[in-house]
């Protein structure tokens, strides 16, 4: 599938760059829906732990990733073989096992196509995750690369998960950084033509505007 005939915006970008927040906000100012991809590597790693599966049994993931029903509801529901996993999906278990879930190539393989056709079934969306601008929609109408400083990302993280000191988060984060940038396939990297936005000193409001502004300027271009 082409991109270019649909909106697309692609979002990429290290966990704490505010992603998730600013691509709702974007998505709402569009009217148009918005893909966590993040939480679609999350609800594997949720389905393989569930069944006591180890996550670096490739064979198995990748089955379990294939055969596993999931439902992105538009509200942020997630639904794993119809059980609600919205809120297990961001806890410490899934998050300490889903880099190297999100390492499997057939892992990635079946989500990215899944990723597709979410987004062919709407006309478009709002995508965000680490490989959207790369390799999802290379061609999408408008790529970004958001980043921040690490501290301002920890201090982020911190924020959203009380039960852990800003060092913890800080230690975890720099872990999956090293993960998700170094792995074999997709690492996380800033797409060809994506405009890199540091949003470090930024409200998500004057993200947002920036981006609206970008989008406003392409289609104009
Ligand atoms: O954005 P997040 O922290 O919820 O993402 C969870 C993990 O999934 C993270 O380790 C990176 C990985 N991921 C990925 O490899 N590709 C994506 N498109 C989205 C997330």
């Amino acid at each position: 599938m082409d991109g270019s005939q649909l909106l697309v915006v692609a979002i990429d970008g290290p966990a704490g760059s505010g992603k998730s927040t600013v691509a709702r906000r974007l998505a709402q100012a569009l009217e148009v829906e918005y893909l966590d991809t993040g939480a679609m590597y999350r609800a594997v790693t949720f389905a393989v732990l569930s069944r006591g599966v180890e996550p670096t049994d490739d064979a198995l993931v990748a089955d379990i990733a294939r055969s596993m029903e999931l439902t992105m509801a538009a509200d942020g529901t997630v639904i794993v073989d119809g059980v609600d996993a919205t809120t297990q999906i961001r806890g410490p278990e899934v998050t300490r096992a889903v880099s190297t879930v999100a390492a499997n190539v057939e892992v990635r393989r079946e989500l990215v196509s899944r990723q597709r056709e979410w987004t062919r079934r709407r006309g478009g969306g709002v995508l965000e995750g680490r490989d959207i601008g790369t390799v999802v929609f290379p061609d999408a109408t408008l790529k970004i690369y958001l980043s921040a400083s690490p501290e301002v990302r920890a201090a982020r993280r911190a924020q959203e998960v009380t039960d852990l000191s800003y060092d913890a988060v800080a230690a975890d984060l720099a872990r999956r950084d090293a993960l998700d940038a170094g792995r074999q396939h997709d690492p996380l990297r800033r797409a060809d033509g994506a405009v890199e936005v540091d949003t470090s000193h930024l409200t998500i409001d004057e993200v947002v505007a920036l981006l609206v502004a970008e989008l406003d300027g392409s289609a104009n271009a």
